[in-house]
């Protein structure tokens, strides 16, 4: 019989974001009005070409579609989509998506980033722990799960700070365009327990 932690929530609201953290950055829901300035975002996000798998060219959405991504989103209730704002100008995003399937739907998966003038700010702390109180509140949704680079030490060390833990590594899985292969690491973090990842008795 597969024995669970307790079922007391991590008290990861107490994590605050250490660094003073702008006054006007505001984190909410992304909105269908919110496409033209996250595609802009993002689009420059993809242009800096590091850490990422989605290159530019790969990256043409129209702005119809990415404001029908938008509203998919937000009409989803096991999917989110977070931006953080300065002054109405998209600074940050996070976007999760949750796979529809039985057995694998207490899992959810992320990714996210902020512009490259708005980092080491506190605000990607933030804005994770913004997700991570809505996993939190989902009545279903128990495992984050992420990937990143193994050489994004940045990404590692926010992740490393609010608690996820590393699970595996699929070596080499990335090629860049000059044909060094980096190794992707699966990191996941269960925001509802203190005792991480349920017991299966093996
Ligand atoms: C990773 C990323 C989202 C971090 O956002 P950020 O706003 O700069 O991060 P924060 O200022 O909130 O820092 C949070 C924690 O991350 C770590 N961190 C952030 N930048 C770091 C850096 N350059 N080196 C080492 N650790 C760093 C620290 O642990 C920091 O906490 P602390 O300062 O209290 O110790 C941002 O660097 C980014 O967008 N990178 C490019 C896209 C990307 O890599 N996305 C993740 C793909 S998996």
């Amino acid at each position: 019989m597969p024995r669970r932690g307790p079922k007391r929530q991590i008290d990861i609201m107490n994590k605050s974001p250490d660094k003073t953290v702008r006054p006007s950055a505001i984190i909410r829901a992304a909105k269908p009005s919110d496409a033209s300035a996250l595609r802009a975002y993002t689009r420059t996000i993809y242009a800096e070409g590091k850490y990422l798998i989605t290159r530019p060219q790969e990256f043409r959405i129209s702005l119809l579609r990415q404001r029908f991504w938008i509203a998919r989103k937000s009409l989803n209730p096991d999917e989110a989509c977070f931006v953080a704002e300065i002054n109405g100008v998209v600074i940050a995003s996070l976007e999760c998506w949750t796979d529809r399937r039985r057995r694998v739907r207490h899992n959810t998966s992320f990714a996210m980033s902020v512009h490259p003038g708005h980092r080491t700010q506190g605000i990607g702390k933030k804005l994770l722990l913004h997700f991570i109180k809505w996993v939190q509140n989902h009545p279903r949704i128990e495992r984050i799960e992420l990937h990143v680079h193994a050489d994004n030490a940045a990404a590692i060390a926010l992740y490393r700070s609010l608690g996820f833990l590393l699970e595996g590594t699929r070596l080499g899985a990335v090629r860049y365009e000059d044909g060094r292969t980096v190794d992707d690491h699966i990191m996941a973090l269960w925001p509802k327990t203190d005792m991480g990842a349920p017991d299966n008795g093996a």
